[in-house]
């Protein structure tokens, strides 16, 4: 592991796109892990802006993300897919049919997540896997609980989850309770995994997570 500690968000932004962009340039059809979240939108800004320069070029990449809101239609501004359209995938000349996430309007979540696994390793697994850090020491939306679950699966939202990403929606009342997420089997199987965390918020569960012990709990 290799802690790289920054300036301040523009500079951890700027390099973290470092990372992102010499996997996109090194290989070219590269299954990109993506995550969604304030963390990421300048980092993503940043990727925009080097294709718009010349320098990226996205059209053979393969891209899955951690997570999507369960019963949260595409057209939704706070679905996962909505978010990753408009700050990333209309931007860039990624094929949107080369871009997944779970589907947040399925009736049946466990055959969605299910199926989820089995497109993950149908592209060969994730080639490099970005992830955000929640303030309850959640990557994806793979909530504090007693055991590692391996496959994707459907998750009830811890209270603080929901409290914290409330910002995002009118009220409170309207962020949904449940979320699909990738496991902890396709997200530890990835080739390399690039942890972005800013803020002091998040200072105390950063140093559980580097320093304290490996547990379904962070
Ligand atoms: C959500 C997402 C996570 C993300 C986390 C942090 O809960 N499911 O994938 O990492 O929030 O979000 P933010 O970057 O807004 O702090």
């Amino acid at each position: 592991m290799k802690i790289i500690k920054t300036k301040n968000y523009q500079d951890m932004s700027r390099k973290a796109a470092n990372i992102i962009a010499a996997q996109v340039i090194q290989k070219e059809d590269s299954v990109l892990g993506l995550a969604t979240g304030s963390t990421m939108l300048e980092l993503y800004d940043d990727l925009v802006s080097r294709y718009r320069a010349g320098d990226l070029d996205f059209s053979k990449i393969r891209s899955v993300n951690l997570d999507e809101y369960l019963g949260l239609h595409p057209s939704n501004p706070q679905s996962y897919r909505y978010y990753m359209d408009q700050n990333l995938f209309n931007n860039i000349n990624i094929p949107v049919e080369n871009t997944y996430l779970p589907k947040g309007m399925v009736d049946d979540a466990d055959m969605e997540c299910a199926a989820f696994d089995a497109l993950i390793e149908s592209l060969g697994g994730i080639d490099l896997q970005l992830l955000g850090l929640g303030l309850d020491g959640h990557i994806g939306f793979n909530e504090p609980g007693d055991a590692f679950i391996k496959e994707s699966h459907c998750v009830l939202l811890n209270p603080s989850t929901i409290k914290a990403n409330s910002r995002f929606f009118e009220h409170e009342d309207d962020v949904p309770r449940h979320a699909l997420t990738m496991g902890m089997g396709a997200i530890m199987k990835a080739k390399a995994v690039l942890l972005c965390v800013n803020g002091k918020a998040k200072a105390p569960i950063l140093k559980q997570v580097l320093y304290g012990p490996i547990t379904p709990r962070v």
